[in-house]
């Protein structure tokens, strides 16, 4: 048990009854700083001889941690115990990476050196140039991103050892700051334009717009709008708790594998359309519907248990109310769009106008169903000039660096085990093997 654990054990205990034994086991809960309690059931397949059952994880704490809090109920996201909405609006993201990476804010020192390390990080050994080269030009860049971030192990040996402490932050700054570059690199392959190489004189976001669409023949010059929104969207994606996909870099974390390793792992469980993959469907879901008046009828098909369509970019596992990202987004949306000077967005009208049919909806209302962080990203993105099928990417290169403090957390907790679920089998039991020509 780790230090921090012993702190949050209690004297208090659950006890579950065996009836078919009779007998009565007392597991121990567990406190943290705030949140539901946690029953310790560590002990519990060794005095009884079973597991316990939570396919999905619906009722089950993986690990400690101290990163981020989360309470659905009430719509409130913290990071090291800060509001996403005072981050949002006072903070920006690299100082955002630094707490979540080193538990407080920095100083103003502390911030410059920070910055100027990730900068001196963002180029790209230049083999890697080829590896791109190797990827069909209609590859999606989600899976360009999975090969190039997994290669990363290949380039970087100096940095896996992750039993070295130094070697653990190179690598944490090493992904953080050339995922831009990694990104970027993925659409220009695609549209076949030539790399652009990070600027040391431009800050991570403006660095990432002008990676993705300046070209070597003209000057680029970055709208300061569209950077400060970049800058935004990077801070509502940047953690989320034990998400599919950071449970996911924890899990390839726990056998020992180098973090490039886990990041990639944890980019292709982001992909899936239940998770990040949801703003690229909310795009594609809004051009399907095509007008206001159709929304009925697709809101019927979403409710139809027989229909596996979805409202994309509804609904969430830990929220039950509105997302608080989503609600920094609309208001963003705005005054992204006015900046553009696009009026009447048609995507935007839709999509509020689907959100208050749903939200006035008996079925959204009795499930908690409300719109999460993917609803608007996607329109924000689109007016930004970001293809759809970038909008997963941004949420990836984003998040890794909660995915890399997650994993940090993780290698530095003294408890830390290699992860491995148990199973309530229920296939055959010792058959006998009948050979081929009998059968
Ligand atoms: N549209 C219609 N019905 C929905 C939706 C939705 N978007 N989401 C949940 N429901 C319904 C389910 O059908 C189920 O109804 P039932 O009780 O009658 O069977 C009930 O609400 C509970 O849904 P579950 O699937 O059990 O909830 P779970 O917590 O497992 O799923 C998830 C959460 C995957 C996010 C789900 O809401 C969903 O698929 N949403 C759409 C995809 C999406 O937007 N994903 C992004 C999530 S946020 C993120 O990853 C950044």
């Amino acid at each position: 048990m780790s230090s921090d654990a012993k702190e949050a054990a209690t004297n208090e205990y659950v006890t579950m009854t065996d009836h078919s034994t009779g007998k009565s086991y007392d597991l121990p809960v567990m406190n943290g700083t705030v949140g539901p309690k946690v029953v310790d059931v560590r002990p519990f397949y060794r005095d009884t001889g079973m597991f316990t059952y939570d396919p999905g994880f619906t009722s089950t704490g993986s690990c400690e941690s101290s990163i981020t809090y989360i309470d659905g109920e009430a719509g409130i996201l913290m990071h090291r115990g800060y509001r996403i909405e005072d981050l949002c609006e006072h903070s920006d993201f690299m100082e955002v990476c630094y707490l979540l990476l080193n538990g407080e804010l920095p100083d103003a020192a502390t911030k410059k050196e920070f910055e100027t390390t990730i900068t001196y990080h963002s180029m790209l050994h230049e083999q890697l140039n080829n590896l791109y080269r190797g990827f069909r030009r209609d590859a999606h860049p989600m899976a360009i991103m999975v090969g190039v971030v997994g290669a990363l192990s290949a380039f970087y040996h100096d940095s896996t050892d992750i039993n070295d402490p130094e070697q653990r932050m190179i690598a944490s700054h090493r992904l953080v700051a050339k995922m831009p570059t990694i990104a970027a690199w993925a659409y220009k392959y695609s549209i076949g334009q030539p790399f652009m190489y990070p600027r040391n004189d431009m800050s991570y976001a403006e660095n990432f717009l002008q990676m993705m669409f300046s070209v070597p023949c003209e000057d680029y010059v970055v709208n300061s709008v569209l950077a400060a929104a970049m800058d935004k969207i990077f801070i509502l994606h940047a953690d989320h708790e034990q998400n599919a996909s950071t449970s996911t870099v924890r899990l390839a974390g726990s056998s020992g594998a180098n973090p490039f390793a886990c990041i990639a792992a944890g980019i292709s469980s982001l992909w899936g359309p239940s998770h990040g993959g949801a703003n690229e469907a909310v795009l594609n879901m809004l051009g399907e519907i095509g007008s206001a008046d159709k929304i009925p009828e697709y809101l019927e098909k979403a409710k139809d248990p027989q229909d596996n369509f979805r409202l994309m970019g509804f609904g969430h596992r830990v929220y039950k109310n509105y997302d608080p990202r989503a609600k920094v987004l609309q208001s963003h949306a705005h005054n992204v769009l006015d900046a553009l000077g696009i009026r009447d967005e048609p995507l935007l009208k839709m999509a509020m106008e689907l959100e208050k049919i749903a939200l006035e909806d008996d079925y959204f209302v009795q499930r908690k169903l409300f719109p999460n962080v993917d609803f608007y990203s996607g329109i924000i993105l689109r007016a930004m000039g970001f293809p759809v099928s970038m909008f997963t990417v941004l949420f990836a290169l984003a998040r890794t660096v909660g995915w890399i403090a997650q994993w940090k957390e993780m290698i530095e907790d003294p408890s830390q085990k290699i992860g491995r679920p148990r199973q309530l089998y229920t296939g055959e039991y010792d058959r006998e093997y009948v050979p081929l020509d009998k059968r």
